[in-house]
């Protein structure tokens, strides 16, 4: 009767380091698609630009969710770099305080370094 037990602790312990490993591969993709900045961005965008990117919105235009919808978790990911950069000079360029332009420019430079490392 131990022969088994044996056995089913070896396959466990298996399982384990399978497990492990995938919960490894898992983490190291969620660090890499992690984006520090990208709430304070989302915030920044959803006051100023949220009328028509954001699909909840009565006033949503299906082109301007085309570029990025401000409700979607990784919501940035559609936009070109020229895109990210165009929304950053939008920003700089109108009515937001400096800490908020600091903030969008820190989200475009680690969203860009992100993209980088996931090649
Ligand atoms: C009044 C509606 C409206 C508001 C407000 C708005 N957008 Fe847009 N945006 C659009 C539409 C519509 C498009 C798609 C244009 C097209 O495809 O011709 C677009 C496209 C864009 C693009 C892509 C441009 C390109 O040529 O690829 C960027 C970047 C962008 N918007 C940034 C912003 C930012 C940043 C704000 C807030 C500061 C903002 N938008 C606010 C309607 C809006």
């Amino acid at each position: 009767m131990r022969a088994p037990k044996v056995k089913s602790v070896s396959l466990f312990s298996a399982k384990v380091k399978w497990l492990s490993l995938f919960a490894f591969l898992v983490a190291g993709g969620a660090a890499r698609a992690d984006n520090p900045y990208r709430e304070a961005a989302r915030n920044l965008l959803e006051r100023k630009c949220g009328d028509c990117h954001r699909a909840d919105s009565p006033r949503a235009q299906e082109k301007a969710l085309a570029v990025f919808t401000l409700n979607e978790p990784d919501w940035s990911r559609r936009m070109t770099a020229t895109q990210l950069k165009d929304a950053l000079d939008r920003i700089a360029g109108g009515d937001a305080s400096k800490d908020e332009v600091a903030a969008f420019t820190a989200f475009v430079k680690a969203e860009k370094a992100r993209r980088a490392a996931a090649r």
